[in-house]
């Protein structure tokens, strides 16, 4: 019997309702809309406010959605994979508390972390899964508070990032359509360029690591965007040479959603024109593991059956790669 493969056939995103522009970030540090705009193409991104609101709630949202989307009733669910930096809890799994607040009873679940590559590294993992025939009904959810782990004093990181949930649906086909090949890297020298100083067991929390403000992100911006444009476009020409897809044949390029200057350098060096490249960076801002699904969401009306899909991510860790799909519906 030939295995079958694994098609994305829902994607449903939650963004929470507030709304962080460029001119409020010019009243916290001192920045401008000018700068903000320019050297990363973001105008305003979503935070999620209210106490004792996480990762899981917006997560819990966006699978809610998906499955009424789908059809699909919350005890069918086989599977929930979360990808995200910005878990409710060190433990449990943020993908278990979405499942308990999504009402997904028989499903098994657990979270990934691989930074801004989690969604296509968990998207990979899920995919496999569904190809093994004995789960038919697998969801995978990138989502991310990122406020929570930002420094409002860090004019260098604060612009960047944004919250953001978003899951897809996988279920398998006998048609040429899904997940099709992947090709994914990690050096794991990179962390030294970007990282979360305290907090893990390397350095757990004290007064100290709070007072030296070491529970935010800390990127080194020029390092991470050099490596961000080569990696990402060496990886996708790596995987469509290997396929025999040539630039003309893609329909969508997808990429991570981090500085538009590194989605435009990335096109370009693929040879796919801008009209080929999804973004919508300018709304969001970087919302780590939802950047990619918040794509597909966006761009849904505009995609067919068939249609070859790059998408591509590069993130901390190092963490990169790049996935071949075709869209199934
Ligand atoms: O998703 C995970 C992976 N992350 C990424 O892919 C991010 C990659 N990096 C980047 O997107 C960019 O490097 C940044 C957006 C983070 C920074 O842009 P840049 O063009 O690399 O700027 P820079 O760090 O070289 O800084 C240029 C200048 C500096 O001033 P001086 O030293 O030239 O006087 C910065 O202090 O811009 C200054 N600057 C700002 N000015 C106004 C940095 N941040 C700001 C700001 N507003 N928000």
């Amino acid at each position: 019997m030939t295995r079958p493969r694994a098609a994305i056939t829902a994607v449903h995103g939650h963004l929470p309702d507030y709304i962080l522009t460029n001119q409020e970030l010019e009243q916290m540090v001192d920045t401008t809309d000018e700068w903000i705009s320019t050297r990363t193409g973001i105008k305003e991104r979503r935070i999620l406010k209210g106490e004792g609101l996480a990762t899981s709630d917006m997560g819990a949202e966006a699978v809610k959605g998906l499955l009424d989307k789908a059809g699909v009733r919350p005890d069918e669910v086989d599977f929930v994979l979360c990808a995200t930096v910005t878990p409710d809890m060190k433990f449990p799994a943020t993908a278990n508390l979405i499942s308990h607040k999504a009402g997904i009873l028989n499903a098994f679940s657990y979270d990934m972390n691989a930074a801004c590559s989690g969604f296509l590294y968990a998207l990979t993992t899920a995919a496999s899964f569904v190809e093994s025939g004995k789960y038919k009904k697998v969801v995978v959810v990138g989502a991310d508070k990122m406020s929570s782990i930002v420094d409002y004093t860090d004019r260098q990181t604060c612009v960047l990032f944004g919250d953001a949930a978003c899951a897809v649906l996988l279920e398998p086909t006998t048609e040429e359509v899904g997940v099709m090949d992947h090709q994914f890297a990690t050096d794991g020298s990179g962390y030294v360029h970007l990282h979360m100083k305290a907090g893990g067991s390397l350095k757990p929390p004290t007064y100290d690591t709070i007072d030296a403000r070491e529970h935010y992100i800390y990127q080194e911006g020029q390092a991470v965007f050099k490596f961000a444009v080569t990696k990402m476009a060496g990886a996708s020409l790596d995987l469509m040479k290997a396929n025999n897809i040539p630039a003309e044949e893609l329909a969508w390029l997808v990429p991570h959603q981090a500085n538009m200057r590194i989605i435009e350098a990335t096109g370009r060096r693929m040879g796919v024109p801008n009209e080929k490249v999804m973004v919508n960076i300018q709304k969001y801002g970087n919302t780590t593991n939802a950047t990619i699904p918040l794509c597909l969401w966006d761009y849904e009306k505009q995609l067919n059956k068939g249609d070859n899909l790059i998408l591509t991510a590069f993130g901390g860790g190092f963490t990169w790669g790049a996935i071949w799909l075709k869209w199934a519906y």
